[in-house]
């Protein structure tokens, strides 16, 4: 009797023993599931990644961004991205060169009229040694590119979803008169580039 009772309590112990260590190493083979970068369920979605880069790459394109990503020294001006007049140069910080600063004629807002500069406080080109050059680029180049740390102006993930939030981002949605919006809304633009972003940052297929 006695004995019969200390098996079945012995045993009844080494259940729940088990039973915790199964729960254990269940908990943990979630949890490694889960883990940034084992796949599956961290956002890692590669389709959709690419198909809201697609979106992305739309207003990257367009005058109001390339303008001012251009592959020369020069900034681009109008929708057909003709070279900037008067010979404005970038200059090595990308403010301008000598006597044409970019903020003598742009000023830190809009000048009301056709044809007058658009304002910002932060107008500018990016610098010379790091000039992240949109135009001629196609979406496989321009995806590798803005995800490059050491060719974005150092930027992790969380700083490139910040920067979409920028004053110089948001100006293209406000680009003076006469001059078109970008091919997206702006909250389309922002969803397309979190989910582009937050999606892994994938660049679509090579050439
Ligand atoms: C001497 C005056 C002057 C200087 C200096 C100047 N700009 Fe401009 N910029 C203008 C004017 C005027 C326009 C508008 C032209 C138009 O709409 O026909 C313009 C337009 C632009 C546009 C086109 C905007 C768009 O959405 O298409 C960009 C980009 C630009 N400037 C960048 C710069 C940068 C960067 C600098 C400095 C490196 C600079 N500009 C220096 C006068 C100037
Ligand atoms: C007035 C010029 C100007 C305009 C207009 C402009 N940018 Fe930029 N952009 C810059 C400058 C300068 C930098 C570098 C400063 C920085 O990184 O904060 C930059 C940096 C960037 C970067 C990070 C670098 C990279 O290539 O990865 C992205 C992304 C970007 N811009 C996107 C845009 C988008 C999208 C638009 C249009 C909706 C736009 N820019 C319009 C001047 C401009």
């Amino acid at each position: 009797m006695n004995k019969n009772i200390q098996r079945c309590g012995i045993s009844i112990q080494t259940m729940g023993v088990m039973m915790v260590l199964l729960g254990v190493i269940s908990l943990g083979l979630f949890s490694f599931d889960r883990a940034p970068g084992g796949g599956g369920a961290a956002g890692k979605d590669s389709a959709a990644s690419v198909r809201a880069f697609a979106e992305v790459y739309k207003v990257l394109k367009s005058p109001r961004c390339m303008n001012c990503h251009p592959s020369g020294d020069q900034p681009l001006q109008g929708e057909d991205s003709h070279v900037h007049t008067m010979n404005v140069q970038r200059g090595e910080d990308g403010k301008g060169l000598y006597a044409l600063k970019c903020s003598n004629c742009h000023q830190s807002k809009n000048v009301p009229g056709l044809h007058t500069p658009p304002g910002n406080p932060k107008w500018q080109l990016p610098p010379a040694d790091m000039k992240m050059v949109f135009q001629g680029k196609d979406a496989h180049e321009l995806a590798k590119q803005i995800m490059d740390y050491n060719q974005n102006g150092h930027k992790n993930k969380a700083q490139l979803i910040e920067h979409a939030r920028d004053t110089l981002v948001k100006a293209a949605w406000r680009p003076g008169e006469g001059r078109k919006l970008p091919p997206l809304s702006y909250p389309a633009f922002l969803k397309a580039w979190d989910a582009w972003i937050g999606n892994g940052g994938y660049a679509p297929g090579g050439h």
